[in-house]
């Protein structure tokens, strides 16, 4: 399976690791043989090579210019990402860059080329998926080529997967669940009395965090997941325009932190999406309740089903690998979809 890789930082290249890394325990397991071809940057260049890309030189460079990739027969450098999306010859088309949850742009015209010139597209990218789901869906179903977004709820947690595969049969009547790792790994070190601000710096260190991270304390990562939900689960919500009320956990003050520990109480960064509509805040829950458990950059999703009641799953929200995952399982799909 021939990739090129769009956007080349923590999650591109949590995913260059693991296939650099389990490349002999998928070729054994699945016979799942992947190569880079072509990795696209925004500011750090764009490198091309039909034969494959070396994913150790690679990653020895990705923190510099891509033009520090050693010269080799074939290399093209440079190419502007919409030619390397089209011209490639490459099986699937991977989205990794920063999300942009206004207008999901470049991110959103990247997956059209892609599906234009015959590609599958996987993404991590949470832009597409919340603004544009149901025409990429179409594009896709159009041209027999797959989607897959499982790593934009929950990074590789199969939140996406467990709600429209396992539980397909069922009716899902409501979602609610903690869907940014940022904030809750955010709240939970400031529960052992660490600062707002020095919480949030770890997060980013660990690679939690967005490449700018206001989406994530003010909630609108959290909300982008919600929509997503909505669109895949509910065919977008009932109301054309959707509604979704937003708070983040900007405000949270380590007094108020320490007010709810006194009261046998924890914050959490709570989502709930329905049919009718979405809401992302803060609330104060019961140590007794399953979600309190939930701490770091664990999330989890609750669905209440018609048929099996309440189904919850716990697990990675945010990382470098983690994220990687999602984005490896649904490369998988794709092979699985086309033997
Ligand atoms: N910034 C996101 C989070 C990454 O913290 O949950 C995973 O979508």
């Amino acid at each position: 399976m021939r990739l090129i890789l769009v956007g080349f930082g923590t999650v591109g290249q949590g995913l260059a690791e693991i296939l650099r890394d389990k490349a002999a325990e998928l070729r054994a397991h699945y016979g799942f043989e992947a190569q880079i071809v072509g990795v696209a940057t925004g500011q750090r260049g764009t490198l091309y090579h039909p034969g494959g890309l070396n994913i150790e030189q690679l990653l020895a460079v990705s923190q510099a210019h891509l033009d520090r990739y050693p010269d080799s027969l074939g290399l093209q450098r440079n190419l502007s990402i919409e030619r390397l999306i089209r011209e490639a010859q490459a099986d699937v088309m991977v989205e990794a860059s920063p999300s942009n949850l206004q207008t999901a742009q470049p991110a959103l015209d990247y997956c059209y080329a892609a599906l234009g010139s015959g590609k599958h597209v996987v993404m991590a990218n949470k832009g597409p998926i919340s603004i544009a789901y149901r025409e990429l869906a179409q594009a896709a179903r159009r041209g027999g080529r797959k989607l897959g977004f499982e790593a934009t709820v929950m990074a590789g947690t199969p939140a996406l997967r467990l709600a429209l595969e396992a539980l397909a049969g069922c009716r899902i009547l409501q979602v609610k669940g903690i869907l940014n790792g940022t904030t809750n790994y955010i709240l939970t070190q400031m529960e052992s009395g660490m600062e707002y601000g020095e919480a949030l710096q770890q997060a980013q260190a660990l690679g939690y965090a967005e490449t700018d991270p206001t989406a994530d304390v003010d909630g609108w990562d959290a909300a982008g997941k919600a929509v997503i939900l909505a669109n895949v689960l509910f065919g977008g919500q009932s109301d054309e325009h959707g509604t979704i009320a937003v708070r983040g956990i900007r405000e949270i003050t380590q007094a108020d932190v320490q007010a709810a520990q006194a009261a046998g109480e924890r914050w959490k960064l709570l989502v709930r999406v329905t049919p009718e509509g979405s809401i992302v805040k803060p609330v104060r829950l019961p140590l007794s309740d399953p979600l309190a458990q939930v701490g770091g950059a664990f999330n989890a999703v609750t669905y209440t089903t018609d048929l099996l009641g309440d189904v919850t799953l716990v697990g990675a929200g945010a990382g470098r690998l983690q994220t990687g995952f999602g984005l490896l399982a649904d490369l998988l799909a794709v092979q699985r979809a086309n033997p």
